[in-house]
């Protein structure tokens, strides 16, 4: 078993760190600040080739692997998490539906756009009264009498990037032409579309230059065409896509909790108390040794999943456990180590000045979307219980 990076990842993992730290840290306060989308960097971002690691170059993308897709989000989070969600949001939740379930038209029509980067994409499973609960949706699509398009009435929130998407994967519960109920199904929506509107943007608490708001389909008119998978498939397919999306979530929560514990090391060095460093005493020590060692089981944990994840699409099964491992762990990890990383600093860390707040209030996103820990947990439980 070999734990070290292979030449090309370590290429990719710098490239990531390169960029992130000249173009992307600089402005991260000044765009936390404002709350508005970083449209230039995540560009750039763009051409780099980071809004489709995994998709084909054929369909926009970069082509590489897993491995690659968490080493570059760890990077672009710890300059910033919010461009790392975008990031996310563009190679996970858009992508994967997509490069997994869709049509050659349909990766041709909306994956390449969105994998080069050139525009921006969503995902829309959260409506305002199913969460965590993601079946108890109430959106509708009704297929029409001659079967030739779909007529969508949905409302959703929370929607990643949804004031800026282009295009916009949404699970509806399917009705035929006669009335049945045909399951949950996927589809693709134009937000430049007529019945497409931009709801309530959502100031948050971090992550806060990745744009959030509500959308709402009124009487949207969605070719058969434009529905990705089989009818009732829709469900499978938002699982299949947080089996991936999860590992994201999990290697952008390693970033951020790296950023922290680096400048809560390089504090304790300079910082004197009592005539010496703060790094000379056993507490700040203490929390040193805890936060590296779990910021070290993180990573093993989301290179794992990766792993995981590769070994499984080469197999056809699926990587569900590993992802809900890693997310979970390196979450919770995040959301730990950011705290301690801010009491190091004491009142430093409590102000803007510096990044530490930040980190601190991004940390607790990773811990709520994508499943939260509650539901993380309730993922694993059931895979080892067999009791669902
Ligand atoms: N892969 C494929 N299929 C899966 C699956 C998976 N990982 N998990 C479940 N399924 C299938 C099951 O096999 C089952 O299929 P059958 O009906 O054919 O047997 C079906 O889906 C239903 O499964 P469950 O009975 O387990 O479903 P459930 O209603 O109990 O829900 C859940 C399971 C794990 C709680 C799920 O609802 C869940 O993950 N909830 C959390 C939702 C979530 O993560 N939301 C985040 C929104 S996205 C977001 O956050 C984006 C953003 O802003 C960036």
């Amino acid at each position: 078993m070999d734990f070290s990076l292979s030449d090309d990842h370590e290429m990719i993992q710098s490239a990531a760190r390169e960029f992130a730290q000249n173009e992307i840290a600089p402005v991260a306060a000044e765009f936390d600040a404002s709350g508005q989308f970083p449209e230039e960097t995540i560009r750039a971002a763009g051409e780099l080739g980071f809004m489709g690691v995994e998709v084909p170059e054929e369909y926009g993308g970069s082509g590489l692997d897993p491995i690659s897709y968490v080493l570059i989000m760890a990077e672009i989070s710890a300059a910033d998490a919010a461009h790392g969600t975008i990031v996310s949001v563009n190679n996970s939740l858009f992508g994967v539906p997509l490069l997994e379930f869709g049509t050659e038209e349909q990766k041709q029509a909306f994956l390449r756009p969105v994998a080069s980067g050139e525009v921006n994409g969503a995902y829309a499973l959260t409506e305002p009264q199913s969460g965590s609960d993601a079946r108890a949706m109430r959106s509708r699509a009704q297929l029409s009498d001659d079967g030739s398009h779909y007529t969508i009435n949905a409302k959703k929130s929370w929607i990643t990037s949804g004031p800026v998407a282009k295009y916009v994967i949404l699970f509806a519960q399917t009705l035929q032409a006669d009335g049945t109920a045909a399951g949950i199904s996927a589809f693709v929506v134009d937000a430049e579309a007529e019945g497409f509107l931009r709801g309530k943007h959502e100031p948050k608490l971090g992550i806060r230059a990745s744009a959030t708001c509500e959308i709402e389909l009124t009487n949207y008119r969605c070719p058969v065409a434009n529905r990705i998978g089989e009818e009732g498939e829709g469900f499978k397919i938002a699982m299949t896509v947080l089996d991936s999306g999860r590992i994201g979530i999990a290697a952008q929560a390693l970033g951020i909790a790296q950023a922290a514990y680096e400048a809560a090391l390089e504090y304790s060095r300079e910082r004197k108390a009592f005539g010496e460093s703060i790094g000379s005493f056993q507490s700040i020590q203490n929390k040193l040794a805890d936060m590296k060692t779990r910021i070290e089981a993180s990573r093993l944990l989301v290179l794992q999943a990766a792993w995981a994840k590769q070994r499984a699409k080469q197999a056809g099964t699926k990587n569900t456990l590993n992802a809900s491992i890693a997310k979970l762990y390196a979450s919770e990890t995040c959301m730990w180590v950011t705290h301690q990383a801010l009491q190091i600093h004491g009142g430093m860390g409590y102000s803007k000045e510096l990044p530490l707040e930040r980190y601190f209030r991004d940390a607790k996103i990773t811990e709520i979307y994508e499943g939260t820990s509650e539901i993380q947990r309730m993922v694993i439980a059931r895979h080892e219980t067999g009791i669902r």
